[in-house]
């Protein structure tokens, strides 16, 4: 297994390039079920969690070529409809391949993802929408069996929650069935979006793209044909970069990123003292001597995201005064916390609510990684702690980050991949 060493109190300096969304990735791989035709997708990011999906395209009978950041994909030959269980407990997104084989199949069986890191993460709400849609759903086994023989149908859905997976696996569904779809408090996050965009620029009649409200005019099970598809730029990693410049009060630049996607990690970072210079596709940070502590609560898009908690709080440890972090999202996303505070942080939980107190000094120690994000704020810890940091377990890591290490390298982060 390998780990990171990082040898903490390097400034950075230079540019980051930001690679393609993971979480825009995943459902737009997920979504070359809907076709029979090739389809090309750019901009990918070289991560795990897409390799993953991909590998469970081939298993269904997919055809793949990947090499690194551009997937040609055709599912006209697809001879299997079972997402199994050994690719569902690696990555909890296969679920996304629920909606789309349903729609054009009429049946599916997908291995229940089970609970995570972060929380429980049901998916009732993804189950109970597709049957409003006309499906037929029993779990057996492990599995959620799923059939419509005579396709979906349009449906009023209306979430209980917002839910980015199940909004997104409803339109890749809505897409094919017959008739008109209506989503109600539907997720706007722009990896929505753009999974939206995509399926509309393959001709299928949508409206709302963006808002709470989606109106999907389904095919009737006619397949699509996508258009090659350049994945947005992945904001969690574009905020990560940006909470690596403020821990370690340095000026950096990101190249292909989104600031529009960006805006609130930005206003939080403004308001703990960092300034910005802010162009269509760069942005520069300028860091602040003394960070000024924050006060954060997260919530759906356009709000806080919770992807960015974990590396907020990494900062707000050596801010100046006490920051308040709430987790509104998932039940249990605090396992940094009791990490951190063996780097010397003083961080105090009450329920879904962290009190961060102000230290002096973090000391680098061995931390362990329990999830993606929470494994990149003691990346951001380490590089500013004294002496040397060794984050283990960092396959969360490459699940989600493209060359973490070395593109911190690259700005000029102590920071070796090394081997247990
Ligand atoms: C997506 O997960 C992201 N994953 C997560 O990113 C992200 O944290 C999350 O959205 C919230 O922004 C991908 O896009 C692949 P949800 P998802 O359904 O779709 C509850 C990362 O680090 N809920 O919007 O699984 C759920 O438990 C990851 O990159 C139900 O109760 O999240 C949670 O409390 C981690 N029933 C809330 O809704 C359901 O059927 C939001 O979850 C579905 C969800």
């Amino acid at each position: 297994m390998d780990y990171l060493q990082i040898k903490g109190g390097a400034k950075l300096q230079g540019n980051v390039t930001i690679s393609g969304s993971k979480n825009a990735a995943l459902p737009i791989i997920a979504a070359t079920l809907l076709s029979d035709k090739e389809a090309t997708l750019t901009n990918l990011p070289n991560v795990v969690d897409i390799r993953t999906l991909l590998k469970l395209l081939k298993m269904l009978g997919g055809e793949v070529e990947h090499d690194n950041t551009v997937a040609k994909i055709n599912n006209a030959s697809i001879n299997s409809t079972k997402a199994v269980y050994t690719i569902v407990s690696q990555m909890r997104a296969s679920i996304l391949v629920l909606g789309p084989l349903l729609a054009r199949f009429g049946e599916c069986e997908v291995s229940l993802p089970g609970g995570c890191a972060i929380g429980q993460r049901p998916i009732d709400l993804h189950l109970k929408a597709l049957e409003a849609m006309g499906a037929h759903i029993e779990i057996k086994g492990g599995y959620v069996h799923a059939e419509a023989p005579d396709g979906l149908h349009g449906a009023k859905i209306i979430f209980d929650k917002v839910t980015v997976g199940g909004t997104e696996n409803i339109v890749m569904a809505a897409a094919l069935a017959k008739g008109v779809t209506t989503i109600i408090n539907a997720a706007k996050e722009p990896e929505v979006v753009q999974l939206c965009e995509m399926i509309r620029d393959a001709g299928v009649e949508m409206e709302g793209v963006g808002t709470d409200t989606l109106i999907i005019h389904g095919t009737d099970r006619k397949p699509l044909k996508f258009k090659d598809t350049t994945v947005i730029p992945d904001r969690i990693e574009a905020g990560t970069y940006l909470c690596a410049a403020a821990i370690t009060k340095s000026s950096i630049t990101l190249d292909k990123v989104n600031a529009e996607h960006i805006r609130t990690s930005i206003s939080k970072l403004e308001s703990m003292g960092c300034s910005f210079d802010i162009k269509k596709d760069e942005i520069t940070i300028y860091p602040t001597e003394t960070i000024k502590p924050v006060s954060l609560i997260t919530m759906e898009y356009p709000g806080f995201p919770t992807d960015m908690q974990a590396q907020f709080m990494a900062v707000a440890v050596i801010a100046n005064g006490e920051s308040l972090i709430e987790e509104r999202l998932f039940e249990n996303r605090f396992m940094h916390v009791s990490e951190l505070n063996r780097l010397g942080a003083d961080i105090w939980l009450k329920g879904n609510i962290a009190a961060v107190h102000p230290v002096q000094e973090l000391y680098g120690a061995d931390v362990m990684a329990t999830d993606l994000r929470a494994s990149s704020a003691l990346v951001l810890a380490g590089l500013v702690a004294n002496g040397t940091t060794n984050v283990h377990r960092i396959y969360h890591l490459d699940r989600g980050y493209d060359n973490l290490e070395g593109k911190l390298a690259q700005l000029g982060a102590d920071i070796v991949r090394l081997k247990e």
